[in-house]
């Protein structure tokens, strides 16, 4: 038997240990950890969908559903889709996955050959940077920077298009940025899209998270678009229903029936009682969204108070629920002060690394915790910044 690394399928090339799994190594070692990290806040599922679920699993919400998904939770989103301004779905051109999550590679398996390119504003989310990898096909990262608040713009697009483009992929709001890419700006984007034939992938998955002025313009709904996009989101972030697993993703009616087949080899269905849920969220009270909102962008100005008191840029976050933070401001690169930030001052955080960063400069702290934890963590990191800042000016 020789090791895994001459065994291993080219494809696959990352072998080692994810940064992400060494920090919750690191972190399950340690007493009261602060965690800001993972995307998957404190905050309980609302009573009436968790009630809902429990109802569905008495009544025997117990089996398999239609591959594609319960046909009247589909109904449930496709007007969901159409309520927020997005173009109008068949409950056939929607497919329900296990979260977004999987609606990604998915996409990528149905969609792209080897060699074929994928564009991504750099740095995105990475998992969107696997499926490009595991499915042999070219990314092309087009860098955005904290200068314009890391908003991808249509100049930047049509500069990095080549006759491999197949898909562009839009995540908006922007995953780990939080930047949102204005209405206007948008639109010209779709007009590179248009004139080039690529394949928008437009993740808004956060699209009910936004903050201030912004606001998020479905790309399905843009004349010329409906027939070149697919929409992927689901009820995670919204509805603080990360555990219940359920995401879609919605296109043009000739994608579909390909696309469902290789969802339903993955996963036959996504679970039964997740769906459920996902349509109390979606028939059920709204407000709920709207208080999740308001907790986001509470916590949102408490962070970036803080981090102005300590001299540390980042990005204004204008959607989804992260700051990304210049931290390499202090004096070390941002992977040394994520991981002394962890082990000195007990608090999670990502660098900006994972998410295809091309510097080293910034980490990514989610808003997944109350207000106060929030300022216990900005004291924690205060500490930690002022030996950082103490070593360099003894050196
Ligand atoms: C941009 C983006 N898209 C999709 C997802 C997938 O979420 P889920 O699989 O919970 O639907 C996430 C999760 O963090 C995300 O950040």
């Amino acid at each position: 038997m020789t090791n895994a690394r001459t065994r291993l399928a080219r494809r696959v090339q990352h072998h080692d240990r994810h940064i992400i799994t060494r920090m919750m190594d690191i972190a399950s070692g340690l007493p009261d950890v602060i965690s800001l990290g993972r995307g998957d806040p404190d905050l309980d599922t609302p009573a009436h969908i968790v009630r809902a679920g429990q109802e569905a699993l008495a009544a025997g919400a117990t089996h398999y559903t239609h591959p594609m998904g319960m046909p009247e939770l589909r109904q449930a989103i496709a007007d969901d889709i159409a309520r927020h301004g997005g173009a109008r779905y068949a409950p056939g051109e929607i497919v329900v996955t296990p979260g977004g999550q999987q609606a990604m590679f998915i996409i990528a398996l149905g969609l792209l050959d080897p060699g074929d390119e994928m564009l991504l504003a750099c740095p995105g989310y990475n998992p969107y940077l696997q499926a490009a990898e595991l499915t042999e096909a070219k990314l092309v990262e087009i860098r955005t920077s904290l200068d314009t608040n890391f908003t991808l713009t249509a100049d930047m697009v049509r500069a990095h298009v080549t006759p491999r483009s197949k898909i562009l992929v839009l995540i908006n709001p922007a995953n780990p940025t939080g930047s949102v890419i204005p209405p206007a700006e948008l639109e010209r984007i779709c007009a590179v899209a248009v004139e080039h034939d690529l394949i928008v992938v437009s993740d808004e998955i956060y699209a009910r998270l936004t903050y201030g002025d912004a606001r998020v313009q479905p790309v399905a709904a843009l004349p010329g678009m409906r027939e070149r996009t697919i929409t992927l989101s689901g009820v995670s972030k919204a509805y603080a229903m990360t555990g219940w697993r359920v995401g879609y993703f919605a296109g043009p009616a000739d994608f579909m029936p390909a696309l469902a087949e290789i969802h339903h080899a993955l996963a036959i269905s996504t679970s039964a009682v997740g769906q459920h849920a996902a349509l109390a969220a979606l028939t059920g009270p709204q407000e709920c969204v709207e208080e999740i909102r308001r907790t986001f962008d509470e916590r949102r100005r408490v962070l970036c108070d803080g981090l102005v008191a300590m001299g540390i840029p980042y990005a204004e976050p204008e959607g989804a629920f992260y700051v990304y933070a210049k931290v390499a401001e202090t004096g070390v690169p941002a992977t040394e002060f994520c991981e002394r930030l962890l082990a000195e001052g007990r608090v999670m955080t990502f660098p900006g690394t994972i998410y295809g960063d091309y510097t080293d400069d910034f980490a990514r702290i989610s808003l997944t915790q109350s207000v106060p934890r929030i300022r216990e963590a900005l004291e924690r990191m205060q500490g930690v910044v002022e030996a950082i800042r103490r070593e360099h000016a003894s050196a």
